[in-house]
């Protein structure tokens, strides 16, 4: 691959303007009206703004969203499975598969591309099962998708955002070197992705593959994965993937974790064993690499890992005879960049299996989903954990760090999913713990609806402190100098204007792969007029530190984020 043209390219227009320059769908296959607001969440007027607020974006979407990923055109691909039987939504006319395992005529849709401006959906078709698979986005915004189930099993398929909502996904000749399921994906800082692990699959591989080669075409033997492999209950599937700003990959499984030179092929350095739960599905908890603060100039951030929730060792088995162990309210925290790191543990208010785990654009990191007792796996937990926390990083007291906000109304249980939007909302959807589409007679029955959590940064009495991103300016290079021009209807306080990039993750079973915040440095902020700024910062200083592909980037003032206005740092 070549390196040549280093210079980022910037969507100039916000998101603000994108959404209203929306075009219109096309009439091919219109979108459902959107469903009602429910009137079943709690009165706004009795729970607190300031701790968040839920609402219904749709009560069905057809398909249950256990896989999702948001494009750079504000879309987002959202993906169940094709092996539970017929879904709510159909295919356009004339669309349906044939003959697969489970089914011999299937003319419903287990995908969709959900418009996040629209609150509307159309239906997409695949042409075999990715159920529990993996994902990544190249940095040219294409979604990269490897592996599934069945005859999907060794697939790898592609999807390219389009505006005019013909697109849908394509199956790619190629076939992974070994089955993936229950794997994850990282991209590279060198534009490739890396696929690691999987059910029976103690290896990694890459995509593209290496073409002048033969040797290093395959796949490469990860033993770390074998050995944390716990007998009938596994505890070590869909590890976690981080980038470190060093290049290498810190890969978490069940309760270890290793740094891993992928070009050369070797270990580099284990980390200690977290203690108490096991962390890896079906003991699932889940793990974000904490924001990178860049310094101008400085090449080797600090970077810290956190995991939290999960369960203990045999809960799964115990859960398969109905008794639900209570899950961990642990987490730890790791300085992956120290030499000789240790966990540092923390309690979080309630124990969590099957925690979702974002960063938002303040720096914090908001938990949500997931059970009370018991694992991952079909009707394996009890419990629905309702209520979100906030995890507030820049807090000393531990006491004092996280925060129970609003519940929703909504279990979300096994195969639920979130994903950061551009304007800072969570999207949340999912829940499906039974082996098909069971809407009634089970207690948590399939969900197909679709909701939105907004953070306490979105409360409306904070509305004046929002600032707004008129352009961001075309930064050369890596570690160049750029500027964000933002508009505030009040006077900027010194010291507290952030400017973050964020990458989109693709989240499934509590994992959100790729997820990356960084905060970047900022030299000066200078007033242009009553209501215009100017900030000048620092761009991250290597694909290390930031990976190539669409970041969001937002300007945070006093703690309330802008929307997003999507960069791409080139390859
Ligand atoms: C899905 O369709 C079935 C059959 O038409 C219906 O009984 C069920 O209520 C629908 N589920 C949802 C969540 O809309
Ligand atoms: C990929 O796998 C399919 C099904 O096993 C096979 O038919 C096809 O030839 C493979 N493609 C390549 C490029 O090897
Ligand atoms: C291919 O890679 C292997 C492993 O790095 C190396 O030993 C071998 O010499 C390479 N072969 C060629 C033709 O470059
Ligand atoms: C779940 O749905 C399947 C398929 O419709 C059905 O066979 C099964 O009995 C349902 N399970 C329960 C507990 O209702």
């Amino acid at each position: 691959m070549a390196f040549k043209n280093l210079s980022y390219l910037i969507i100039l227009i916000s998101l603000y303007l994108s959404l209203s320059l929306s075009k219109p769908h096309r009439n091919t296959h219109p979108p459902p009206t959107p469903s009602p607001p429910s009137p079943t969440y709690p009165n706004p007027q009795e729970t607190s703004p300031a701790l968040g607020q839920w609402a219904l974006l749709q009560k069905s979407i057809g398909i249950s969203a256990m896989h999702m990923q948001l494009l750079y055109n504000n879309k987002l691909i959202i993906f169940d499975r094709t092996d539970f039987g017929l879904s709510n939504l159909s295919l356009p006319s004339g669309k349906c598969r044939y003959n697969d395992e489970i089914i011999d005529i299937d003319c419903t849709a287990h995908s969709i591309s959900y418009d996040v401006a629209l609150n509307t959906y159309r239906p997409l078709m695949v042409q075999t099962d990715f159920w529990c698979s993996s994902a990544a986005v190249f940095p040219d915004g294409t979604l990269l998708q490897t592996g599934g189930y069945l005859a999907g099993a060794k697939k790898i398929r592609q999807f390219s955002p389009c505006d005019d909502e013909q697109c849908d996904w394509i199956e790619l000749e190629q076939n992974l070197t070994v089955q993936r399921w229950y794997a994850s994906n990282q991209i590279l800082p060198d534009g490739r992705i890396i696929i690691v692990g999987g059910r029976r699959a103690f290896s990694y591989e890459f995509f593209p593959k290496n073409q002048e080669n033969v040797t290093l075409n395959g796949d490469f033997y990860l033993k770390f994965l074998r050995e944390t492999s716990d007998f009938q209950e596994e505890n070590n599937l869909y590890p976690f993937l981080h980038v470190l700003p060093d290049g290498n990959l810190f890969i978490f499984a069940n309760q270890r974790s290793v740094l891993l030179d992928y070009t050369n092929h070797r270990v580099l350095k284990e980390y200690p064993v977290i203690p108490l739960a096991k962390r890896s599905y079906p003991a699932t908890g889940s793990s974000v690499l904490l924001p990178l603060k860049l310094k101008a100039g400085e090449a080797f951030p600090e970077a810290e890992v956190m995991i939290c929730g999960g369960s203990y060792g045999g809960a799964y088995l115990k859960a398969r005879v109905g008794e639900y162990v209570a899950a961990s309210n642990s987490c730890g925290r790791l300085k992956v960049s120290d030499p000789d790191p240790k966990w540092v543990m923390e309690e979080m208010p309630m124990g969590r299996v099957m925690p979702d785990m974002l960063l938002v654009p303040t720096g914090d990191v908001v938990i949500l989903n997931g059970a009370g007792r018991g694992t991952a796996g079909w009707e394996r937990a009890e419990d629905p954990v309702l209520y979100p926390i906030l995890f507030s990083n820049d807090v000393e007291d531990p006491k004092k760090r996280f925060t129970v906000l609003n519940p929703t109304i909504i279990a979300r249980m096994y195969h639920s999913a979130a994903t950061l939007l551009p304007d800072g909302r969570i999207l949340v959807g999912g829940s499906n713990p039974h082996i098909q589409y069971n809407f009634s007679n089970v207690k948590y029955p399939t969900e197909l609806s679709l909701e939105a959590f907004s953070p306490p940064y979105l409360a409306a009495d904070l509305r004046h402190l929002q600032p707004s991103i008129i352009s961001v300016e075309y930064p050369t290079d890596y570690g160049q100098q750029f500027s964000v021009m933002f508009s505030l209807g009040q006077d900027v306080k010194t010291g507290v204007i952030n400017v973050v990039m964020i990458a989109p993750s693709f989240t499934t079973h509590s994992f959100a792969m790729n997820q990356r915040l960084l905060v970047l440095d900022s030299s000066d902020v200078q007033q242009l007029s009553d209501v215009a700024y100017k900030a000048t910062v620092s761009a991250p200083s290597s694909r290390n530190v930031a990976p190539p592909g669409y970041y969001m980037l937002f300007v945070v003032n006093e703690g309330v984020p802008s929307h997003c206005v999507w960069i791409k740092m080139n390859v």
